[in-house]
């Protein structure tokens, strides 16, 4: 599905006219391409003490700096960083490091160096912050400061243009800043990848997970399973854990088993024509994924369907069907796979929820209901997974242009497109982008959470 408003206020007379009209005039998006850069200009990294603040004590911001130059004794990752930059220059990324924030006054400082450059952020430039969780066990004013950059944050991304996204890594007490997954989620925010992902902090609960040998290809050796790979998102995620290295099993029903074996052929993985919700669907998954790959250690519950009614006029069938597929066959899926001590190399699970089961939607009673069950499902299946350094995390798409969006009538859909903060739709590779990293071996301490891709959506959390 095409977004023909998109094109059409970024090119030649009819861009002037949307300016003249003042219509919303969103910023075609730029995602990842094999070989390209992480970061394509300089990366300003600013601690508590701001642009000039050389004699306030900031370790956070000074290890992390050195790490993403590559100046420090461990290979970096060679990025152009500046802890200053004259008035003139554009900047393509800001980290903005407040891990030791004590005071709300402390945020003054960074805040304005920010401030000072926002201007001179390059089109599809990207802030990150960096923080700490606020807990009832900290000071309350640590607390103020802590939850004041979660405040900040989500209104920042609300103002930024020309497709540059604010995101924030928040770490839970304990956590060193150059832990695995702080990292892991420094670089997705950072890059391309995220290109639809806006206004989301994502919690580092703690120092699991392990470094790739190789950033570009961090799923090599790994076997995954991605259920309704047929078309839409599934596809699109198939296509990006090969991409990443996975070896990928196709899981979709019968019915699609022609496209099914195409995307088996183009991700050169294997296809498993299954109905999810079948009693015996995990052991299938499993005897396919030992028998044709040796192990198994991604699963991707991706499949997923909708049978919108009001609740007044919704028929008991419509209510158990979607809760059969999106909800009950995981639970039954991931009890098979728990139990069967063939799941224990750092596995991981990614379950697809939808800001509908966030924010709730009108006709999506049966459809939130099963999409918030898959975040609380995801919540209390991590630490079931934890004694193998295995995660259970929950993807929650916005608007993403797709067969299932596309049949949303004229209006309504090209209304929807442009409620979120980047003004457009997300393709299905944006949430693919968003499921390999919370697949891959350096988010083993993103445990039991949300990340939404939706661009930041007007609704909901
Ligand atoms: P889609 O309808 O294009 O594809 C879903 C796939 O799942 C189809 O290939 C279908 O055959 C398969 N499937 C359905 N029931 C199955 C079963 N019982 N067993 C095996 N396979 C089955 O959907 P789309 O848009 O790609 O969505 C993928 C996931 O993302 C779903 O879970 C959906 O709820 C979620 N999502 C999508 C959003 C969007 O904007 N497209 C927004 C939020 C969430």
């Amino acid at each position: 599905m095409t977004d023909t408003y998109l094109h059409l206020v970024n090119s030649g007379f009819t861009k002037k006219l949307a300016k003249q009209l003042g219509l919303p005039r969103p910023a075609p998006l730029r995602r990842h391409r094999a070989g390209d850069p992480l970061v394509d200009g300089p990366v300003l990294v600013i601690g508590l003490g701001g642009q000039d603040g050389a004699s306030t004590p900031q370790p956070d911001a000074d290890a992390l700096a050195q790490l993403l130059a590559g100046t420090g004794d461990t290979p970096g990752w060679d990025l152009d960083i500046h802890r200053h930059v004259a008035t003139t220059e554009t900047v393509k990324a800001v980290v903005l490091v407040l891990s030791d924030v004590e005071h709300p006054d402390g945020l003054a400082a960074p805040v304005a160096a920010l401030a000072a450059v926002l201007r001179r952020l390059a089109p599809g430039g990207r802030v990150v912050t960096i923080s700490r969780t606020s807990t009832a066990d900290d000071a309350p004013a640590v607390a103020a400061a802590r939850q004041g950059v979660d405040g900040f944050l989500r209104s920042l991304a609300k103002e930024l243009r020309g497709g540059a996204t604010a995101n924030g890594v928040v770490l839970a007490e304990g956590v060193d800043v150059l832990a695995p997954s702080a990292l892991g989620a420094l670089r997705f925010f950072l890059s391309t990848r995220s290109a639809f992902v806006d206004g989301q902090l994502l919690e580092i609960g703690s120092d699991a997970g392990t470094f790739p040998a190789d950033w570009e290809v961090p799923l090599s050796g790994r076997v995954a399973v991605v259920t309704g790979a047929a078309r839409g998102i599934g596809a699109a995620i198939a296509r990006t854990l090969a991409r990443d290295g996975a070896t990928v099993v196709v899981v979709d029903v019968p019915a699609a088993g022609e496209a099914l074996a195409r995307i088996a052929n183009e991700v050169r993985g294997t296809a498993l024509q299954l109905d999810i919700t079948a009693e015996d669907a995990g052991q299938r998954m499993l005897e396919h994924a030992l028998g044709r790959h040796g192990h198994l250690d991604i699963v991707v519950h991706n499949a997923g369907i909708t049978r919108d009614k009001l609740l007044a006029n919704m028929s008991r069938d419509r209510w158990e069907a979607v809760l059969a597929v999106n909800i009950a066959a995981q639970l039954r899926i991931n009890e098979a796979l728990l139990t069967s001590g063939d799941f224990t190399d750092q596995p991981r699970i990614v379950s697809l929820a939808s800001t509908s089961g966030i924010a709730g939607n009108r006709g999506q009673t049966n459809y939130a209901a099963s999409k918030g069950g898959v975040i609380g499902m995801a919540r209390a299946t991590a630490p079931l997974l934890a004694a193998f350094g295995g995660t259970a995390n929950a993807v929650a798409p916005g608007f993403i242009e797709t067969e299932m969006t596309a049949r949303i009538p004229a209006v309504t859909r090209q209304i929807a497109r442009r409620l979120n903060s980047l003004q457009q739709g997300g393709l299905p590779e944006d949430v693919a982008e968003a499921v390999a990293f919370l697949a891959s071996p350096a988010a083993g301490g993103v445990v039991g959470r949300v990340l939404r891709v939706c661009g930041q959506n007007l609704v909901g959390a």
